[in-house]
C-alpha cells in the first residue's frame, strides 16, 4: 500500500472537499443524489437568490443544518488530525466543507475556506458570526436578536461563502504564506474534491509551482486528474489511515 512520503522538514498542506464526509453520511454537491441535484446553485447559494427569497435559502439550508443530526467524523478525518499531531506547524487543513466535522474530530490548523454551517450572521450589523444550530421552520424569516433589541429588523444569513462572493483575503494569505515557506518541502494533498471550484481548485497548481509534489485521493478521477503527480482512487475513510500511517 502506497504511503505519503513524509521525512522530518516535509510540510503538508491538505485540501478537502465533500468527498471526506461521505462515508460520514453527508452528501456530496455534485455526485448522484448530490446537493445541487433538484436544486439551482444560483437560488439558494448565492446572495442574488438570498435577496430575492431568503425564505428559499434558509429552508436549505436549514435542512442541512437537521441533516447534521447524529454524524460524526470517520476515519479521513480522524487520519488528518494524526498527522496534524505529528506534524505540528507544518501541517495546515484547508476544507471547502461547511460540515464541522474536522473541526469536531480535532483539527486545529484548519481554514473553513467556504464558512460554517453551523453559523449564522447578521445581514445588517458588524456582531460576529455567532454559533447558531437551529434548523428553522419553514417560513420563518430570522432576524437578528441585536437589532431587534435597538429597534430595527434585519435578517440573518448563514455564514458561508457563497458563489459570487469573497473568500477571506487573510485565509488565502495565510495558505500563501505556508506554501512559500514549504517550498520543495511541499506535499500537497488533495481529498476528496471535484476541482471544479476556485481558487481551491488551483492549489495543486500554487503546490507544483512552488516545487512541491502533489498527491490525490478521491473516489473518481476528477476534472483536475492530470495535474497531480500521484492518485489514489478510493474511499477517503478507508484509504487515508493507511496513506497517512507513515
Ligand atoms: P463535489 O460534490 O463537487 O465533489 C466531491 C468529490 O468527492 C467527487 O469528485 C466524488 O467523486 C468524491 N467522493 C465522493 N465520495 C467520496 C469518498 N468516500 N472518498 C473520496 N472521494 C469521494 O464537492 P466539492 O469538490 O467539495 O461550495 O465541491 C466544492 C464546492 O462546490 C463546495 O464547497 C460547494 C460546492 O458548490 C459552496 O457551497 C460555496
Amino acid at each position: 500500500m502506497k504511503t505519503l512520503p513524509i521525512t522530518d522538514d516535509t510540510h503538508v498542506l491538505v485540501l478537502t472537499g465533500a468527498g471526506v464526509s461521505a462515508e460520514s453520511g453527508v452528501p456530496t454537491f455534485r455526485d448522484a443524489g448530490g446537493l445541487w441535484e433538484g436544486h439551482d446553485v444560483h437560488e439558494v447559494a448565492s446572495p442574488d437568490g438570498f435577496a430575492r427569497d431568503p425564505l428559499l435559502v434558509w429552508r436549505f439550508y436549514s435542512q442541512r443544518r437537521a441533516g447534521m443530526e447524529g454524524i460524526t467524523p470517520n476515519g479521513g478525518h480522524h487520519a488528518l488530525v494524526a498527522l496534524e499531531r505529528r506534524l505540528g506547524d507544518r501541517f495546515l487543513l484547508v476544507t471547502q466543507n461547511v460540515d464541522g466535522l474536522h473541526r469536531a474530530a480535532g483539527s486545529e490548523r484548519l481554514i473553513e475556506l467556504h464558512g460554517e454551517l453551523m453559523r449564522s450572521r447578521c445581514t445588517v450589523c458588524d456582531r460576529p458570526p455567532f454559533e447558531d444550530r437551529q434548523a428553522y421552520k419553514p417560513g420563518v424569516a430570522p432576524m437578528c436578536g441585536r437589532c431587534k433589541a435597538a429597534g430595527k429588523d434585519a435578517l440573518l444569513r448563514p455564514h458561508i461563502v457563497w458563489f459570487g462572493e469573497i473568500i477571506d483575503r487573510a485565509y488565502l494569505a495565510r495558505i500563501e504564506r505556508f506554501v512559500d515557506t514549504a517550498g520543495r518541502r511541499l506535499v500537497f494533498l488533495a481529498v476528496g474534491t471535484s476541482g471544479l471550484v476556485y481558487p481551491a481548485a488551483g492549489l495543486v497548481d500554487a503546490a507544483r509551482h512552488a516545487g512541491g509534489t502533489s498527491w490525490l485521493v478521491n473516489a473518481e478521477a476528477p476534472a483536475n486528474v492530470e495535474r497531480f503527480d500521484h492518485v489514489v482512487l478510493g474511499p477517503s475513510g478507508t484509504v487515508l489511515p493507511g496513506l497517512l500511517a507513515n
